[in-house]
């Protein structure tokens, strides 16, 4: 299954690299493929994808007043044994600190630990003369995309003024600019009202991250990268009049991308409101708590979402896996939401959640894999590598079984560094069942076959989206 159709195949792979796509039984100088090989893995009756690209990750982040669990180790793993072989994961540069050190930094955590390719986004914040000098170098470096927060005073935050300035840089040298887009001021006033009132519990969370605020900065995002020329990505969202601000600028003929999340997909308010247990009483909600926020059910965001995939209003699907553990982590906001570190973790699930709009009739299978693998390779300048199942393409391959099954929970299939699942009790029709990274097979029947240190840096180029 490639993002333009299906296809009886044989997949010829040799050392890192596809070789050829035959049709079944070719013959190779006249002996059967299978005895002319190394190692064969039947796969048939089963559907052969793309690997997964995960275009939004936060290994091992600090973040919230601790760090995100998964390490560039622990969260890769996962990743693979989920049918992903490709991340992108954020380099972070809070204000008093150096893009370019950040960067640094970031290949220190990541490299000889990863279990599959990663690349880089870079977080800017606080956006000085320094940082647009330091956006040319990094692009020259393969990190051609860049993150900016409407949200979070003192931590991400950047004015208008200097989101202005980072987008100009963008446009001249080509970078893709992401957006957080929600309006921070609004939320800080909401909160701090909420928790005067003495609400304190993690639903409020929610209540006080409205649509109007992820509407107003989505719609601010997109005049300022009308005016700059700036290529636009709006990241994680999750609200509906967002995603009609997206749409509309895109019937502008505008260069803007939204990206969801499976949580904005599958979960809502109204169940993080209900969500109650013997050791966590309402406090439940906690595991839930991400921005921009879980939406109302009962408001059709989610309906809304689904749809938006299928019409190309909404072209991507990562997962923002920003994991936290109950114990020690989200408890610090016991008694005050607004300290829960704010964060889902799904590296895992992406493809088997995304799967299930395929079984629901809500998308189909070519555009589940451009959702999965195609998309975010051309959006980030990786396809051709990445993406899909041609000769040349890395061998970054997964055989899927659709009369497979797989149940989710911590004490099911769960490989994340989490003490709970966000989606506990999740039921999927399918499995992933062989995952082939550059080659060798790093996932089957036995479980995890790699090593930390199998996955390497991608160097990206531009995105191939805007050409
Ligand atoms: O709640 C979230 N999304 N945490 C990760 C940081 C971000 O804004 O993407
Ligand atoms: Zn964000
Ligand atoms: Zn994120």
């Amino acid at each position: 299954v490639n993002a333009t159709g299906t296809g009886q195949a044989d997949i010829l792979i040799d050392g890192e690299t596809i070789a050829a796509v035959l049709a079944p039984g070719s013959t190779l100088l006249g002996h059967d493929l299978a005895s002319s090989v190394d190692t064969v893995v039947d796969a048939a009756g089963k559907y052969v994808i793309p690997g997964g690209i995960d275009a939004h990750t936060h290994m091992q982040m600090p973040f919230g007043g601790t760090e995100a669990s998964d390490t560039f180790e622990t969260g890769t793993r996962a990743a693979a044994i989920g049918g992903t072989t490709s991340i992108v994961d954020f380099i972070v540069q809070y204000p008093d600190q150096n893009v370019l050190d950040q960067y640094h930094a970031w290949h220190e955590k990541a490299a000889g630990n990863c279990a599959i390719d990663y690349g880089f986004h870079q977080i800017l914040s606080d956006v000085q003369d320094s940082s647009l000098t330091a956006m040319d170098e990094l692009v020259a470096e393969g990190v051609t995309s860049f993150k900016l927060f409407m949200a979070y005073k003192g931590v991400f935050l950047s004015d208008d003024g200097q989101i202005l300035r980072a987008f100009q840089r963008g446009a001249e040298n080509g970078a893709v600019m992401m957006m957080h887009a929600e309006n921070g001021a609004m939320i800080d006033v909401l909160v701090k009202q909420a928790l005067d009132a003495g609400h304190t519990s993690p639903y409020w969370h929610g209540m006080t991250r409205p649509w109007q605020a992820e509407e107003e900065a989505t719609h601010r995002a997109i005049m300022i990268a009308d005016l700059t020329g700036a290529p636009l990505y709006v990241v994680h969202v999750s609200a509906k009049q967002a995603v009609d601000q997206i749409a509309a600028a895109r019937d502008r003929g505008m260069n803007v991308f939204g990206e969801t999340c499976p949580q904005y997909l599958y979960l809502s308010l109204e169940e993080q409101l209900g969500a109650s247990s013997d050791e966590w009483g309402d406090f439940e909600g906690a595991k839930w708590v991400c921005s921009t926020p879980l939406r109302s059910r009962a408001e059709g965001h989610q309906h809304h979402m689904w749809q938006s995939l299928r019409t190309n209003d909404i072209q991507m699907v990562s997962t923002d896996h920003c994991p936290f553990c109950m114990k020690g982590q989200k408890d610090l906001g016991l008694g005050d939401f607004s300290k829960i570190p704010n964060g889902i973790g799904s590296v895992e699930h992406r493809v088997d959640l995304m799967y299930q709009g395929v079984v629901t009739g809500k998308i189909s299978l070519p555009r589940w894999v451009e959702l999965i693998s195609t998309t975010p390779a051309r959006m980030f300048g990786l396809y051709g590598r990445k993406g899909v199942i041609q000769p040349g393409a890395d061998g970054d391959v997964v055989v899927y079984d659709p009369n497979g099954h797989t149940s989710i929970g911590v004490n099911k299939t769960h490989h994340m560094n989490m003490d709970y699942s966000a989606w506990e009790g999740f039921e999927i029709d399918g499995h992933v069942d062989t995952v082939i990274s550059r080659g060798r097979v790093i996932v089957d029947d036995g479980g995890y076959r790699g090593r930390a240190g199998d996955g390497q840096f991608l160097k990206r180029g531009l995105s191939q989206y805007l050409i």
